[in-house]
């Protein structure tokens, strides 16, 4: 559908591929609220932006429940409604499963999994009690698809995250409410900078610490796709309202040989069309 004029609410906005999508949608005609931990970031961001009727930014800690709702209120007092949510705000934490201790596991999945949740939780019913539609966007990964090395955190939120936007799909359809599954690859964005937004209380029990520190200084490689592209892109899967909006073909072949070895495991017997109605109707929503 159409953006011009809705609103659209997008978490991880002031930095990286969350700014890539708010300056497509400005672009595009629409009202953006950038929520984001980093107020730095929130300042240079609406500064950048040079849109201020369009634009309005607010700090915000996803995993922060209290804090969400302060924020989708601040939008709705700014803008009147929210139609977009775009559940972006995510943390790279990486490294070997062996080293992976609590500490890591739960700062992982509160921001990357417990941010879209908050999220999901906060803005739906907003955007059912307006009754004008809207678009739920989640950012999940291609890792979702084809895991890359030293993510065993990381994925298993993406993967969730993925597994919500499919799931959320049908029975949102309903409410005229769309939503896409946001599934990046290598794009060029902060997100090496992680470790500094590591909560002190997330700091004790971590094996990953020193890998954290290393990883700041890694240069983002020109080799990456621009935020600016995949906003684009995701303006066009909303437009679409493409239940997945990929980036990267180069993965294309590693998807086809995952999902063939998957359909190859089903043991080789006939299908049972009594069991086959009965998955059917678990299938239906
Ligand atoms: P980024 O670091 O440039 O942007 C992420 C933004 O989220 C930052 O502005 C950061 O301050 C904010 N943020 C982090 N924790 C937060 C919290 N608790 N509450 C509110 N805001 C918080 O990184 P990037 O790459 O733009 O990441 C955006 C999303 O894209 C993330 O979900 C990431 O996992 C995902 N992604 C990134 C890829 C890449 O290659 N850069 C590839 C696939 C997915």
């Amino acid at each position: 559908g159409d953006v011009s004029g809705r609103t659209a609410f997008i978490t991880g906005g002031a930095n990286g591929i969350g700014l890539g999508i708010a300056r497509a949608l400005v672009r595009a005609g629409a009202n953006v609220v950038i929520a984001d931990i980093r107020e730095d970031a929130l300042a240079q961001a609406k500064a950048d932006l040079a849109a201020d009727a369009q634009v309005e930014t607010v700090q915000l800690d996803v995993t922060d429940r209290a804090g969400f709702a302060c924020a989708a209120d601040a939008a709705e007092a700014r803008f009147g409604k929210i139609h977009i949510l775009v559940g972006n705000a995510g943390v790279g934490v990486m490294g070997p499963v062996l080293d992976a201790r609590f500490d890591d596991w739960d700062w992982g999945m509160g921001v990357n999994l417990g941010g879209v949740i908050n999220g999901l939780v906060t803005i739906l019913p907003r955007i059912k009690a307006h009754g004008e539609g809207g678009q739920i966007v989640t950012t999940s990964s291609q890792s979702a698809l084809i895991p890359i090395g030293y993510s065993a955190i990381y994925t298993a939120a993406k993967a969730a995250v993925l597994g919500i936007s499919e799931a959320i799909r049908g029975e949102l359809a309903a409410e005229n409410i769309g939503v896409s599954a946001f599934m990046p690859g290598p794009v060029q964005s902060n997100i090496a900078h992680s470790g500094e937004l590591r909560p002190a209380e997330y700091r004790e029990d971590s094996g990953y610490r020193q890998r954290e520190e290393e990883l700041e200084q890694r240069p983002v490689s020109p080799l990456w796709m621009s935020a600016d592209e995949v906003g684009d892109r995701v303006l066009a899967g909303i437009r679409a309202n493409d239940l997945y909006i990929l980036t990267h073909p180069e993965f294309a072949a590693g998807m086809r040989t995952r999902f063939d070895a998957i359909l190859a495991s089903f043991p080789d017997e006939t299908i049972n069309q009594d069991r086959a109605k009965a998955i059917g109707f678990l299938l239906s929503n």
